[in-house]
C-alpha cells in the first residue's frame, strides 16, 4: 500500500485526493491546506484528514472548530509520497521540507523543470520516474500533458517530422474569480513561438514542435488546433484506428452532435463523471484531416483534470510499484478513464465510474 499526502487541496489537489482514494493499491494519508475555507469544510466532509500546511496558521482552524490531523511534517513524515498541488513557485520552496524526511514528491506543471529530478507523462516517458535517484518528479501542465498523449503514438507510428499547434487557452479555471471577468483575445504569450513547445521537449526531446499561445474569456478547456507534418502519408482511417487506441484519448464522433467545449462539459456532467472532468484529450473526430503529409485535427483539453491520471501514474512510477501498461491500467479501470460514445459502434465503452466510489 502506497501511502500518498497531498500538500495543497486547490483545483487539482482534490482531484488527486479523490483519484488517490479510488485506488486500491494506495493510501491518503490526508491533505493540507492554508486556511479553513470551503474547501477544508468539504475535505472533512470527505472524511479527509486535514494537515495544516502553515503551522502557525493552526489556530485559524481551531477557531473555525475544524479538527486537525497535525502539521504539514506530520504529513510529510507518514507518506511515501507527497503530492505537491500548491501554487506555482511554491512547490519549489517546499523542497527542503521533503528533503528533510527523505519523502518523495510530485510537483505540477507551474514548477519549472530545473527543479526537479525529471518531467513525466504516463504514455511517453513513463520509466524516467522509475530510478532510485529521482526523488522529485514533475507531471507536467494540461497542456503539455495533452500534446505528449497525441505526439507520442503519432511519432511512434508515423514519425512526426514537424508539429505546429496553436494553443486556444482558457482564461482561468470557473472558481478563479481573481482572473475575471475578461473581454479579449490576447495573443499570450505574444512572444512566437510560446513556451509550450520547449516544455514538451522536456518530454519527447527529439520531437521536432513550435507552438503559439492565444488566450481567449473562457472558462470550461482549452482548444489546441493541430498541424503535424508526418514522415510518411497515413490514411485518415489509419490515423483514427492509432488514435482509437488510446485509452486517453477519446474520439467525438460527429454524430453525438457536440459542437464546442461547453457541450464536451455537458456530455461529461451527463454521463456522471465526478465534477463534469474529462481526463481524457477530446479530439473532434469530424476535423481529422490529411494533406499530403500533413494532419490536422481539433483537440479541447479540460485543464482541470486531464493531469489527474498521470499523477496517479506517477506516484507508482516514482515508487517503481508496476510498469507502464499494468499502472495505465489499473488508474483507467479504477477511474473509469476511457470515455467512448456508444454511438456508430465506434468503440466498446467503459462506463464511467465516480472517482468517489
Ligand atoms: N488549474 C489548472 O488548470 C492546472 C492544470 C494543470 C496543472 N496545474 C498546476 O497545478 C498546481 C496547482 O494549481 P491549482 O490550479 O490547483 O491551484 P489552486 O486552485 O490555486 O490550488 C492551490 C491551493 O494551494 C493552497 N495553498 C496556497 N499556498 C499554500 C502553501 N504554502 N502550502 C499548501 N497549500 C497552499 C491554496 O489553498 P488554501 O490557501 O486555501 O489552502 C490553493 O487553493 C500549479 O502548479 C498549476 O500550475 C494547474
Amino acid at each position: 500500500m502506497i501511502k500518498v499526502g497531498v500538500n495543497g487541496y486547490g483545483t487539482i489537489g482534490k482531484r488527486v485526493a479523490d483519484a488517490v482514494r479510488a485506488q486500491p493499491d494506495m493510501k491518503l494519508v490526508g491533505v493540507a491546506k492554508t486556511r479553513p475555507n470551503y474547501e477544508a469544510e468539504a475535505a472533512v466532509r470527505k472524511g479527509y484528514p486535514l494537515y495544516a500546511a502553515i503551522p502557525e496558521k493552526s489556530d485559524a482552524f481551531r477557531n473555525a472548530g475544524i479538527d486537525l490531523a497535525g502539521e504539514i511534517d506530520d504529513l510529510v513524515m507518514q507518506s511515501d509520497v507527497v503530492v505537491d498541488c500548491t501554487p506555482s513557485g511554491i512547490g519549489e520552496q517546499n523542497r527542503e521540507l521533503y528533503r528533510r524526511y527523505d519523502t518523495r514528491a510530485l510537483f505540477q506543471g507551474g514548477e519549472s523543470a530545473d527543479a526537479v529530478d525529471a518531467s513525466f507523462n504516463a504514455r511517453a516517458n513513463y520509466d524516467v520516474a522509475r530510478n532510485d535517484d529521482v526523488q522529485f518528479v514533475r507531471v507536467v501542465s494540461c497542456n503539455t500533458t495533452g500534446l505528449s498523449r497525441l505526439m507520442a503514438p503519432l511519432d511512434e507510428a508515423f514519425g512526426v517530422e514537424k508539429a505546429r499547434i496553436t494553443l486556444i487557452r482558457r482564461g482561468g479555471d470557473p472558481a478563479d474569480a481573481s482572473r475575471g471577468p475578461i473581454n479579449d483575445i490576447l495573443p499570450d504569450p505574444v512572444t512566437v513561438p510560446s513556451h509550450h513547445g520547449p516544455d514538451v521537449n522536456t518530454i519527447l526531446p527529439d520531437l521536432n514542435i513550435d507552438t503559439v499561445g492565444v488566450k481567449v474569456p473562457a472558462t470550461l478547456m482549452h482548444l489546441h488546433s493541430v498541424n503535424v507534418t508526418l514522415s510518411e502519408a497515413p490514411s485518415v482511417d489509419e490515423v483514427r484506428d492509432l488514435l482509437h487506441e488510446e485509452s486517453r484519448l477519446f474520439l467525438v464522433p460527429d454524430i453525438a452532435g457536440i459542437g464546442g467545449t461547453g457541450q464536451l462539459k455537458e456530455f461529461a456532467m451527463d454521463t456522471g463523471r465526478p465534477r463534469g472532468d474529462l481526463w481524457e484529450n477530446c479530439i473532434w473526430d469530424e476535423s481529422l484531416s490529411v494533406e499530403d503529409n500533413d494532419l490536422y485535427l481539433f483537440q479541447s483539453i479540460h485543464q482541470e483534470s486531464d493531469v489527474i491520471p498521470e499523477n496517479v501514474d506517477a506516484i507508482r512510477a516514482i515508487m517503481d510499484a508496476a510498469d507502464q501498461q499494468e499502472s495505465m491500467e489499473k488508474t483507467d479501470e479504477n477511474l473509469g478513464v476511457g470515455l467512448e460514445s456508444v454511438f456508430g459502434g465506434v468503440r466498446k465503452r467503459i462506463t464511467p465510474r465516480n472517482a468517489d466510489d
